[in-house]
């Protein structure tokens, strides 16, 4: 079964979740929801790119009820398109999520991405952009459509803007985070300021198809995986959740659902753990947001 951990807010957030990116249709998400729901996952993540919150949101009206759960019991996380960034546009867009998933409120919504589709990673009005959607959320928050707020893909710099400016602090800044890409500029950043950091693309998938699967080939990972008798995609979640990183992995396979929550049944030792960070080689498996101003 999951387990939780605290924001700064108070609420209790699953610190894994599954991960929906690509999974679209009710035909391939009505398996993989109920799999999750049923094997113990409580956290769903999505987002308006993802194109699947309504089907999601139909979903979660059927297998609540089947599963006996009351909605509280269930951690649903969007985001915010980067084509809404903006003053009135981020809240219409989270509302329009919000309708999708047949929910009144959000347990977490994060800006998705630091700059907005259509101007260039270099536009300058990226940054008084995002901060209109900043605003946004913080009523949202206020009056209760959000839970909890938070950021994604924000780097070091995005992330010092937004707490020199905000009135409410981000909750969750969620990121691309695994041996290959440490960060523990931004991980101590996030903890200095109390923000729980998630990591997606624990497992290395890339877009990129000759990488695939590099990070849960390497080496070491392997070995670590041998020696503690799990699967490689154990090692790397758990290499996260020991840190109180938080994870969303994403499957389809019914198998692999079921099997990433053993991810509490067993712990790494010091040294593992140090083997599997110096792996690091500053690697982006997915996006880079580095670019953007
Ligand atoms: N904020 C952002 O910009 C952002 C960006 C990327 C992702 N995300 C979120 O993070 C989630 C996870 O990231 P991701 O989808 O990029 O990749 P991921 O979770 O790192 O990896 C998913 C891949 O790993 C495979 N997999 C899962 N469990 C496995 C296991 N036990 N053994 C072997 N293979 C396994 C899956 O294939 P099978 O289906 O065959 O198991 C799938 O191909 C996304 O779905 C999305 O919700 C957010």
């Amino acid at each position: 079964m999951t387990k939780f951990v605290k924001l700064s807010n108070g609420i209790d957030m699953p610190i894994i979740g599954l991960g929906t990116f690509k999974v679209r249709g009710v035909d391939v998400l009505r398996p993989t929801l109920e799999t999750a729901i049923a094997a113990g996952y409580r956290s769903i993540d999505t987002a308006s790119v993802y194109r699947n919150e309504a089907d999601i949101g139909l979903l979660l009206k059927e297998l609540l009820p089947r599963h006996e759960l009351e909605r509280r019991e269930i951690f649903i996380t969007s985001k915010l398109g980067p084509k809404d960034h903006g003053k009135g546009r981020c809240r219409d867009a989270c509302l329009g999520s919000l309708e999708k998933l047949g929910l009144s409120d959000i347990d977490l919504y994060l800006i998705h991405w630091p700059g907005t589709q259509g101007h260039a990673p270099g536009d300058a009005g990226n940054p008084t952009r995002r901060l209109e959607s900043w605003r946004d959320m913080e009523q949202l928050y206020k009056q209760g459509k959000c839970r909890a707020i938070g950021v994604s893909n924000y780097t070091e710099r995005h992330l010092t803007e937004l707490l020199d400016q905000c009135e409410i602090a981000p909750h969750v800044l969620q990121t691309e985070y695994h041996p290959h890409l440490v960060r523990p500029g931004l991980l101590s950043l996030c903890q200095q300021h109390n923000i729980l950091l998630q990591a997606y693309s624990s497992l290395g998938t890339t877009v990129s198809p000759e990488q695939k699967n590099k990070l849960l080939h390497d080496e070491t990972v392997l070995s670590v995986s041998k020696e503690v008798n799990r699967s490689p995609a154990l090692v790397l979640l758990r290499w996260a959740v020991q840190q109180s990183i938080g994870v969303i992995p994403k499957s389809t396979n019914l198998e692999h659902i079921r099997s990433n929550l053993e991810v509490f049944d067993f712990k790494l030792t010091n040294g593992q753990m140090d083997k599997l960070t110096s792996l690091d080689q500053q690697h982006h498996y997915c996006w880079n947001s580095e670019t953007v101003l």
